[in-house]
């Protein structure tokens, strides 16, 4: 098929994302509101993640990558770092058997090396535990910084040209998606941030090109189904375009 029909294609097509991104926010002002120590919104978040994923499985989502600690995060206080730490062992001890039975893939992206090494066994056992799973690939975004996946990447092309694996002409858009974190993971169609933010904080710089971006005031740790529902209906409205002018449908071409 040529791509500019592929791009009429999806740009009429009122269907659900096959990949929502989510970067997940709000939890200190929750628990603040509620005049709670931090750590007890991060918690409450936890419980979000599980309905979040939820809300993905009962919608065939594909794809579903949540955004859970910054490559930013690190300049927290320490008491804030270890209890997140804390919190992403506990998350993985008690729910890795949960999320293989269900058929959740559970894939890591980021600088996982700065975490401790228990932490980091952890992850490389969730991956391994549910690598055949595929009714949903969830990607956790860990120590994770859009800007600090592309450097990554222009250090391993840059290694490649000068080990003469590849010429610098053949590096296009394709070849170097290829070095990011999770090449084989479409990019994200649609972004949500809840807390009423509306920024990226370096959250999937390069794949977020062509994304619908979605704000919502939601606090995450209030984060449910139904908010899930609300946020796939407001994307089928969406009219995306990738370049092309408005209204074509494929009925004009
Ligand atoms: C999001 O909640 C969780 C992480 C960034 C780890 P915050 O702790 O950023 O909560 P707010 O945005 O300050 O309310
Ligand atoms: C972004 O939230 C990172 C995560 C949700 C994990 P932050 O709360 O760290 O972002 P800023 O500092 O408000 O931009
Ligand atoms: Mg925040």
């Amino acid at each position: 098929m040529d791509p500019s029909d592929e791009c009429l294609k999806l740009s009429s097509q009122n269907t659900l994302p096959r990949h929502v991104a989510i970067i997940m926010d709000g939890n200190s002002r929750w628990a603040e509101a509620k005049s709670l120590p931090r750590v007890a919104g991060h918690k409450e978040g936890a419980q979000a993640v599980k309905r979040c994923i939820q809300g993905a499985i009962r919608n065939d989502i594909q794809w579903l990558t949540l955004y859970a600690f910054s490559s930013e995060n690190w300049r927290r206080t320490p008491e804030e770092v270890a209890d997140l730490t804390a919190l992403l062992r506990f998350y993985l001890k008690f729910e890795a058997r949960k999320l293989h039975k269900e058929g959740v893939r559970v894939r890591i992206i980021g600088d996982s090396k700065r975490f401790d090494p228990k932490l980091q066994k952890q992850f490389d056992e969730i991956e391994a535990l549910t690598k055949n799973n595929t009714r949903l690939i969830l990607t956790l975004a860990l120590s994770y910084g859009g800007r600090g996946e592309i450097i990554q990447a222009v250090q391993r092309i840059v290694q490649d040209v000068q080990a003469q694996q590849i010429d610098p002409e053949q590096i296009t858009e394709d070849l170097f998606s290829n070095y990011l974190f999770a090449p084989d993971v479409p990019d994200p169609d649609l972004i949500v941030r809840t807390s009423g933010e509306s920024r990226l904080s370096n959250f999937l710089l390069w794949q977020s090109a062509y994304a619908e971006l979605i704000f919502v005031e939601t606090l995450w740790p209030d984060f449910n189904e139904d908010h899930f529902n609300d946020i796939l209906s407001v994307y089928i409205r969406r009219e995306r375009r990738f370049g092309t002018r408005p209204g074509l449908k494929i009925s004009d071409k």
